[in-house]
């Protein structure tokens, strides 16, 4: 990362802190790894993130419904699912530093290395040459297509050994591209092992193996284990999806940039079950209206791109991800995949029980294939989080910084600020709040000067600021101002609601997807 992105990331993270929007787990036994809570603005962010998604699906979707399955699920589940034994990451160790390593990112580290020197060759030559052809420089100019040839051959060695689980493979290529640790700087690496990524734990009194249970790693699998019981309450017809939203637990060997990857968090995960041959048009179907939701926020239709899967999982027959221009770089926000049938058809074999649709038209059975949306929620709470922080420096010379926060999402909509403690201006402040709380949620303060007011509302992406003096007495009227242009109107208190209504409105979000 830049440092100035770097920095950039460092003020976001003691933003989120200092503001209440996230705090490292308990913090006063200094913090457990990868693992945070939200604060008091931050769950509120995060169930408007939740509203947002959960409304998008069952709302804009009437052949989408919704359930929410245990944690806990038959460890079965698991073996079926293919995670006991496949969802593994290599792992290894550095003698000297102590230090644990994904073995695939040391290398990863690499190709991106060779990349970055592709880039600096690219903006040379853009410089230099007036009528710049990207394409024929990057298969032409003799220093880039040999770090072109070296990425392509590290590519193929990593997943040639990751794809046949040949460890020593994986050691030979840390060993021959000779990857130092960047904390010790040696190259005293222990052997590559693989490392499964599942929590467990035992449930009942006796701890033995036979009562292992693994907290999930995907919530998908609640609703795959679930399809016969909704489909047939709900009398659903294919094509329909299931949608969920929960937690998921992933003991992940590297786990850093802060809630990027967390080894507890939570996923929005919708499986669209739909008839064997017809998973194509409908993979397409749902990247094209993913894309349309994320871009429908605001926050820049170039901060997101497709990066579509070369290689697949097993299970899969197409998959892309959608990244997000985060402060660390384009990075996976969401997962789009066709997994074909194969977690009904594993888990028909795993239980012995039937799970399949009949279809009275073609008076057959079948059992259907599968297009699962998968997006982070922690993961969208930083792309909202990250893009939405900005540091300005005002036409006077004083700086602010301003969370643009999507005004729907916002944790307060309105802030309601009595010019002074006194004069009966809290009575008639509490007056308007009265009325407007039951519409939007309200935030009141009467401390401090009002543009110090102004500033933290600002800091805590408030979108609008109601504030009441002594002419609101007279005439009942009252000063908006708005968080973005920093612009104040005097308006009737009558008027608040209607001013406010449609820019923070989920409603009015969702009819623009
Ligand atoms: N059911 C499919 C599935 O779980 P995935 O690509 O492993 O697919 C889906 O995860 C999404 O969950 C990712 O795109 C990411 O947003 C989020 N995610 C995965 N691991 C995470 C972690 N350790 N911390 C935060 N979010 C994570």
């Amino acid at each position: 990362m830049a440092n100035q992105e770097d920095n950039l990331f460092k003020n976001v993270i003691s933003h989120a802190k200092e503001y209440g929007f996230i705090f490292p787990s308990s913090e006063i036994y200094d913090g457990l790894s990868a693992v945070y809570d939200y604060g008091q603005n931050g769950v509120e962010l995060k169930n408007n993130i939740k509203e947002y998604w959960w409304k998008f699906m069952t709302l804009l979707h009437e052949n989408i419904v919704g359930i929410d399955a245990a944690i806990f699920m038959h460890p079965t589940t698991w073996k079926a699912s293919g995670h006991v034994d496949a969802f593994n990451d290599p792992m290894i160790d550095n003698k000297d530093s102590k230090k644990r390593y994904r073995a695939d990112q040391l290398i990863e580290g690499v190709i991106e290395k060779l990349e970055e020197k592709i880039e600096k060759e690219v903006e040379k030559a853009a410089k230099r040459f007036e009528n710049f052809d990207r394409t024929m420089f990057l298969t032409t100019n003799a220093r880039v297509v040999e770090y072109q040839k070296k990425i392509d051959e590290i590519n193929e060695r990593m997943k040639g050994a990751l794809g046949r689980g040949d460890m020593a493979d994986l050691k030979q290529l840390i060993v021959d591209l000779e990857i130092a640790d960047p904390i010790s700087g040696t190259k005293n690496w222990t052997e590559v092992r693989q490392f499964n990524l599942m929590f467990s734990t035992e449930m009942g009194s006796v701890a033995d193996d036979a009562n292992k249970i693994y907290l999930r790693p995907e919530t998908a699998q609640g609703i795959f284990v679930n399809f016969l019981n909704v489909q047939k309450t709900g009398r659903m017809k294919i094509p329909f999806g299931i949608a969920q939203i929960g937690k998921a637990f992933r003991n992940e060997i590297v786990a850093r940039q802060f809630i990027f990857r967390m080894r507890e968090f939570e996923q929005m995960e919708m499986q669209f079950f739909v008839k064997p041959g017809e998973e194509m048009q409908w993979y397409e179907f749902w990247k094209a209206k993913r894309l349309k939701w994320h871009q429908t926020l605001g926050l820049g239709t170039e901060n997101y791109r497709y990066h579509d899967h070369l290689n697949l999982a097993h299970y899969a027959n197409a998959a892309c991800d959608i990244q997000f221009n985060f402060p660390m770089g384009f990075r996976e926000l969401e997962g789009i995949h066709s997994r074909t049938d194969f977690d009904l058809k594993s888990h028909e074999k795993f239980s012995g029980k039937k799970l399949q649709y009949f279809d009275s038209e073609d008076n057959q059975n079948f059992v259907p294939y599968v297009v699962e949306t998968s997006v982070g929620l922690d993961r969208m709470f930083l792309s909202v989080l990250a893009s939405a922080y900005k540091e300005e420096k005002l036409e006077d010379g004083s700086d602010r910084v301003v969370l643009k926060i999507p005004a729907p999402l916002a944790p307060n909509k309105v802030a309601i600020l009595p010019l002074m403690k006194k004069d009966g201006l809290p009575e008639k402040a509490m007056e308007i709040m009265n009325l407007l709380k039951f519409d939007f949620r309200c935030f009141y303060e009467e401390k401090d000067a009002i543009g110090k007011r102004y500033r933290r509302q600002d800091a805590l992406g408030t979108p609008y600021c109601v504030t009441v003096d002594h002419q609101t007495l007279q005439d009942n009227t009252v000063t908006i101002r708005d968080r973005d242009t920093m612009k104040q109107q005097r308006v009737a208190m009558d008027a608040v609601r209607s001013i406010i209504q449609e820019s923070v409105s989920m409603a009015e979000l969702l009819k623009k997807i």
